[in-house]
């Protein structure tokens, strides 16, 4: 639409309770840019485990740091954007449980924080974007037009990433998921550095009963109150 404003959309909440699905859906209908921060992170841990860095170390982690860099594509096949570290594409290792194991621990040390969240910053600068994560409309754009902080069922939540996760590895179990699950909440919640929590400003969408046309109906009629003002 031609002379409509741009505006800084942020998702926040729980793992696995649907942020990118939605964060997908908004970037298509208003052509926005879609960063998935989690991916961020995910892949610091990639590199992390690759190298043998010891994390406990802040030297290692700096050098380590010093050694990454992180980019996103737009993959036209797939119409999806998807990350490269050090020009590698990482998307699909990235989701491993592996990393899911030891993603939480690596995003709540303070130089991995301040280094992702320098680099999300600057792509939130021409606006016209969706990012979803845990700090999003908390640390990283605290200004953002439109905050949502998404949240569903455990049961849902659990039973939605087990068959994301069993395509790929049909050994896994539901107790396997259910428990990264809980830890990586419970770790995201009640770190020190930007803990996950909901914005004060944000609007909660609890998406366990709704279909996926139904949320995005809802997060637009939020986007166009806010194109108005
Ligand atoms: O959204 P996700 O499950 O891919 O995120 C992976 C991990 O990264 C998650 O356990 C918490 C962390 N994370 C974070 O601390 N801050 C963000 N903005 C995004 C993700």
């Amino acid at each position: 639409m031609a002379g409509r404003k741009n505006i800084i959309i942020t998702i926040d909440g729980w793992s696995s309770c649907g942020k990118s699905t939605l964060a997908r859906q908004l970037a298509r209908e208003l052509n926005y840019v879609y960063i998935d921060s989690g991916a961020m992170y995910r892949a610091i841990t990639l590199y992390f485990l690759r190298n043998h860095v010891d994390w406990t170390d802040p030297a290692q982690v700096m050098e380590a740091l010093g050694n990454i860099q992180l980019e996103f594509r737009f993959n036209e096949q797939s119409q999806k954007s998807e990350i490269y570290l050090n020009d590698e594409n990482v998307e699909y290792l990235i989701r491993d449980l592996v990393i899911a194991e030891k993603v939480s621990d690596i995003a709540a040390i303070r130089e991995v924080r301040e280094f992702a969240v320098g680099q999300q910053q600057e792509m939130g600068k021409r606006k016209g974007i969706v990012m979803d994560g845990r700090d999003i409309g908390t640390v990283v754009f605290p200004k953002a037009e439109l905050k949502i902080f998404m949240t569903a069922d455990n049961a849902v939540r659990v039973e939605r990433r087990f068959k994301e996760l069993f395509e790929k590895n049909p050994n896994i179990s539901i107790e396997e998921v259910k428990n990264n699950l809980e830890m990586r909440d419970y770790i995201d919640s009640h770190r020190d550095v930007s803990p996950l929590r909901q914005a004060e400003d944000a609007l909660v969408l609890d998406n366990s009963n709704l279909t996926m046309g139904e949320q995005l109906k809802l997060a637009m009629k939020w986007v166009n109150e806010k194109l108005l003002v």
